[in-house]
């Protein structure tokens, strides 16, 4: 199925479900090679009167050279199969370092704007990265949350991420 541009704010989606439960492929593309990673954190809003996403990429993912290199990337949201969840879980735990990820997958890669995203998607942002900041360990008001997520201190960089264009199936 092909996909449609709509107006961001048209869309009509469960941003918690889809995050958390379906998860989602954050694509980025560094001197013409592309990588991607899953991603099951982030939120959806409005930030600088801008439609954004925030993302958590920590420092050592392959993805974060990548998206700091072209400060651009895209959302990719699969249908919730069976199939797509396995795929899922190889990007999700195997490194673009050591793969080729993209070589082992059966998803069909796309361009918009030179920004890479995948046609098997339902929903794709395509974004442009407005800010960057790490998670500082003496910024987290509950203390639980900081020895639950971080007891290795590996602290995830916050990204927020303007999204230019909405694609949709629907
Ligand atoms: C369900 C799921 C959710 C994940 N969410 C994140 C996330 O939000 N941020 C992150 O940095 N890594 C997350 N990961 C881990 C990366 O996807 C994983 O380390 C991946 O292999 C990185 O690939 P890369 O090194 O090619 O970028 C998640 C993994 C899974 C399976």
């Amino acid at each position: 199925m092909s996909l449609i541009e709509i107006k961001t704010k048209d869309l009509l989606i469960n941003p918690f479900s889809m995050i958390e439960d379906n998860w989602f492929l954050i694509t980025s593309i560094k001197d013409g090679a592309v990588n991607t990673m899953t991603a099951a954190s982030g939120a959806l809003g409005h930030m600088f009167r801008k439609n954004v996403a925030y993302l958590n990429i920590r420092p050592e993912r392959y993805t974060h050279d990548f998206v700091d290199s072209s400060n651009v990337l895209s959302l990719s949201f699969l249908p919730d199969t069976e199939e797509n969840k396995r795929i899922l879980r190889y990007l999700g735990t195997v490194s673009g370092r050591t793969e080729n990820k993209l070589e082992n997958i059966p998803l069909t890669l796309a361009f918009d704007d030179g920004i890479p995203y995948f046609q098997e998607a339902h929903t794709v942002f395509l974004c442009r990265c407005l800010f960057k900041q790490p998670y500082a360990p003496e910024s987290f008001i509950d203390s639980a949350v900081k020895e639950y997520y971080y007891p290795k201190e590996d602290y995830h960089d916050m990204y927020i991420c303007e999204i230019m264009k909405t694609l949709t199936d629907r």
